[in-house]
């Protein structure tokens, strides 16, 4: 309770919300980059402050193990050793950039997170479930997110959109170590990532990504903010006050 002689300003203003780490996963083409951004935007209209990410990578030494790895030099050494190299990029990332921000203030979404090695390096390339929580708990070291999107589409579907992106953009795509794998990879793949949803009931949630790009960011911020419902007191203060509470002067990067 505040002391009589504090402004009636202090009790009733929306508190500043915890910053939350929300990661989107999926199969190539499934429109996260896109998703993200529209959250950004979502959560910029608050002036809630926050920093968008990516995986592999997101610090210069996660960058370099990136680019190794995206340009199969990693391939010949199989799939057990990708996924500590991609281990090692993630804790880097979670140290470097992911905790300092979200101690910060700042809500970390981030591009691909654990949950890609296990589908890609661990239900889809054979390593076991016993090497693959063992990595996560040295990359992550207890920084789980506190939301997971997984964007969910039938492969094939996703393979025609990323044409025709790349048609549109008249920019001949070179696929990468694993968007140049069969069809039959990525039915696997995704499968691997619903098996990590039903896994995750409470961290985990399946959006169908073939939708409307509209209807597929309104369904996740509707999802955003019955997940944390402390936004909803800032939307309120913001259709109030017209403008974001003072103090929450956020970036979308
Ligand atoms: P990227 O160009 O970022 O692909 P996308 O746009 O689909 O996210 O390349 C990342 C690739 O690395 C992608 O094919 C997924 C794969 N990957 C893994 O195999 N394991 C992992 O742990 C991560 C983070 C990514």
């Amino acid at each position: 309770m505040p002391a009589a002689d504090e402004p009636d300003e202090f009790e009733t203003a929306p508190h500043l919300p915890p910053a939350r780490f929300v990661t989107f996963e999926g199969g190539e083409g499934v429109g996260k980059s896109t998703q993200i951004r529209r959250l950004l935007g979502h959560l910029a209209r608050l002036g809630v402050a926050a920093v968008r990410t990516r995986e592999p990578g997101g610090t210069p030494k996660a960058e370099a193990i990136r680019s190794f790895i995206l340009q199969g030099r990693s391939e010949e050494w199989g799939a057990a050793a990708e996924a500590v190299l991609f281990a090692a990029a993630r804790h880097d990332h979670v140290m470097q950039l992911i905790v300092p921000n979200l101690e910060a203030g700042k809500w970390v979404l981030s591009d691909r997170f654990a949950d890609s090695t296990r589908a890609y390096q661990g239900l889809t390339g054979g390593v076991d479930d016993k090497t693959i929580d063992a990595l996560e708990e040295l990359a992550l070291d207890g920084h789980q997110p506190d939301l997971t999107f997984l964007l969910d589409m039938e492969p094939e579907a996703a393979f025609r959109r990323v044409a025709q992106r790349a048609e549109e953009d008249g920019v001949p795509t070179v696929p990468d170590r694993f968007e140049k794998e069969g069809i039959e990879y990525h039915r696997r793949l995704r499968d691997g990532f619903l098996t990590i949803a039903v896994r995750n009931p409470g961290r985990c949630v399946v959006v169908a990504a073939d939708g409307d790009e509209n209807a597929v960011a309104a369904e996740i911020w509707r999802i955003v903010r019955e997940r944390f419902p402390e936004l909803t007191d800032l939307d309120e203060h913001v259709a109030v006050n017209g403008h974001a509470q003072d103090g929450f002067a956020g970036s979308g990067e």
